[in-house]
């Protein structure tokens, strides 16, 4: 299966993405790492690791609209099979969406449906709780909401910060992003009727 990367940064997640691609019995490979940040870290990464990359610049855009059609048409391009955001802070459109719903996943640091958005790692400070984690889920319309493909946990300990439980979460984040991408493309998980079903274990 073909793979297209969506990231805004440093790209941690895409590179952990790549690594596990790199395996030849691994059922995905990286076609392409697409950004809206031309000065994100993560794509002089991908272009060390031998992956085209493509970033489009909002602002060059005058309308989200017209930003969103120059990545759609280089999607044409790159034929992806799947989409995976990692660490792409940028809404993108129910029409967008639409053209790959069921195909496309992103990672968001938090145990969703709690803490959808920003500062995640504060907010499960703040509410006391003693586990914390990330989410895969397939992408829908509304942000952070989609059927879940899988969860990871972490303890949250004495005297944790926001940076603390953040470097925790995220080394989970880089084995579950992985285990996450091969279940989709081997259809071990697939979207129905807007609820993500997992094949049973025979
Ligand atoms: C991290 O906070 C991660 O939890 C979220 O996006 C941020 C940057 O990720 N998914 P990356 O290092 O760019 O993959």
């Amino acid at each position: 299966k073909r793979v297209a990367v969506f990231i805004s940064g440093g790209g941690s997640n895409m590179i952990s993405l790549a690594d596990a691609c790199a395996a030849s019995d691994f059922p995905a490979e990286i076609s392409a790492v697409i950004s809206d940040k031309p000065s994100a870290g993560g794509l002089a990464k991908a272009t060390a690791r031998g992956i085209p990359t493509y970033a489009f610049e909002r602002k060059d855009f005058a309308s989200k609209a017209e930003h969103e059609a120059a990545i759609l048409m280089a999607l044409d391009d790159i034929k992806p099979d799947i989409i995976c955001l990692a660490g792409y802070m940028r809404l993108i459109s129910g029409a967008f969406i639409s053209r790959y719903e069921g195909r496309m996943l992103n990672i968001h640091p938090s145990l969703l449906p709690l803490f959808p958005g920003l500062h995640t790692h504060q907010r499960a400070l703040d509410s006391g709780m003693r586990l914390a984690g990330c989410t895969v889920h397939f992408v829908t319309e509304g942000m952070d909401e989609g059927p879940i493909v899988a969860q990871g946990v972490v303890p949250v300990l004495t005297g944790d910060t926001a940076e603390i439980l953040a470097g925790r979460v995220l080394t989970v984040e880089h084995k579950l992003y992985p285990l996450a991408l091969k279940l989709l493309a081997e259809g071990k998980v697939k979207m129905e009727n807007g609820r993500a079903v997992h094949e049973t274990a025979t």
